[in-house]
């Protein structure tokens, strides 16, 4: 829990920043003290947007895809926010309704309603549609355990992989074909994850989901999706390497694999952010010839000071800092946001906070109002290099 400010504004003010800087540093003993007063009270950070373009227009002027995840029900229940996300997004990807615990009611059986209805939606709105994910160690449906083994799951998976692809070829503009599939602290050589497809399959596993996906939907590009890739701490570290090597021996084996998702989940507390390392990791994916997509970036507050005020400030600089070293590499195409208004996060129920108040992690705020974050994330595509 970070302390409270011993000071009032009104001394902040009196002893001036510099001087008050330094005292919280020597009080803290910590660089996020600091990181907490230059986000606060840096006069030269002011978040000033020009212009009313939305995110979308923004981000499209440089070459860049703005969008973000949602389900049918945050549309269905309410009209003020579809035209809020009309407005500001330029692609949809479903939160939950392309995993398999959604699509899959039965081995023998296939439930696109949910995801068809934000597809269409997409569609009549002019919006690009990605998908997520083919292949997972999460979100198996309860039948899995029981019902997939060694010999029937590859069959299993050919058939999901080819009925969802199928399903929207030439409608989907990306698919996340395998999410989450590294875990350098698992121990293997080649830092996989486990999961049941591994277990049955071993890690060719990788290589046919993008092989049987490109031969079910040409059109698509083909991505390979993972968090934990954003900071300069050793578990991050160890990722961004154990990652490379995989879309390495992908790329060399022909693996039809176009893209790699870095999801983005930000932490606010961490200040282990080395903006050089993560511009390498990025130049060294791009190297490759792939594109590089954010894939479900928010920011976690859980955190920060209570006061909204100075958590809308800190989240805020998390958003522009981090964007404008990412969009600094010309081969990321696309920033997805993992919903696009506080009132409907992951994060209420995943990551909550210990004091109770709602967390405040996207551009809007719960009642659909812009918050700093809108500004940050404006002004990150508006200074980005044109693609
Ligand atoms: O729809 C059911 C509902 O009928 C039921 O009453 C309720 C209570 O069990 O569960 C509901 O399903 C939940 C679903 O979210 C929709 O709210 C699942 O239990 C819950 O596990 C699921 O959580 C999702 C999680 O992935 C696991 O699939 C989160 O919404 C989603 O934001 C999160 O997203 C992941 C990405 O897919 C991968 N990257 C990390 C990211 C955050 O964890």
């Amino acid at each position: 829990m970070i302390p409270k400010f011993p000071l009032s504004r009104r001394h902040f003010v009196l002893l001036g920043l510099s001087g008050l800087a330094g005292a919280i540093a020597v009080k803290a003993g910590t660089a996020h003290m600091n990181y907490q007063v230059q986000a606060l009270y840096n006069p030269k950070r002011d978040f000033k947007v020009v212009g009313q373009a939305a995110l979308k227009q923004r981000a499209a002027a440089k070459g860049i895809i703005y969008g973000a995840a949602v389900e049918p029900e945050f549309f269905q229940s309410n009209t003020g926010f579809q035209a809020s996300f009309v407005r500001d997004c330029g692609m949809i990807v479903p939160e939950n309704a392309l995993k398999w615990h959604e699509l899959r009611p039965a081995p023998d059986k296939f439930n696109f309603a949910r995801a068809d209805w934000l597809a269409e939606f997409a569609r009549t709105h002019g919006m690009l549609f990605r998908g997520h994910t083919l292949v997972w160690n999460h979100a198996l449906p309860g039948w899995f355990k029981e019902f997939v083994n060694r010999q029937n799951a590859e069959k299993i998976l050919i058939e999901h992989i080819t009925a969802v692809c199928k399903h929207y070829a030439g409608r989907m503009h990306s698919w996340d074909v395998v999410n989450e599939a590294i875990e350098p602290e698992v121990g293997r050589s080649d830092g996989l994850q486990n999961s049941p497809w591994l277990d049955f399959l071993g890690s060719d596993y990788i290589e046919l989901a993008f092989q049987v996906a490109a031969e079910a939907d040409p059109k698509a590009m083909l991505v390979y999706n993972d968090a934990g890739l954003e900071y300069d701490i050793p578990k991050h570290a160890a990722k961004r390497i154990a990652t490379l090597k995989l879309l390495e021996r992908l790329k060399k084996r022909g693996v039809p694999i176009h893209g790699l998702g870095i999801q983005s989940h930000l932490m606010a507390h961490e200040s282990a952010f080395n903006p050089k390392k993560l511009r390498a990791f990025l130049s060294d994916v791009a190297s490759l010839g792939l594109k590089i997509l954010v894939t479900e970036l928010d920011v976690i507050d859980k955190q920060l000071p209570a006061d909204p005020t100075v958590r809308d400030r800190m989240v805020a600089s998390k958003y522009e800092d981090y964007l404008s070293v990412v969009l600094d590499e010309k081969a990321v195409i696309a920033v997805l946001t993992w919903g696009l208004s506080d009132r409907y996060t992951w994060l209420s129920s995943f990551n909550p906070r210990s004091d109770g108040q709602p967390v405040r992690p996207l551009p809007l705020d719960s009642n659909l109002k812009r918050k700093l974050a809108w500004n940050a994330m404006a002004r990150a595509f508006d200074q980005a290099p044109k693609r």
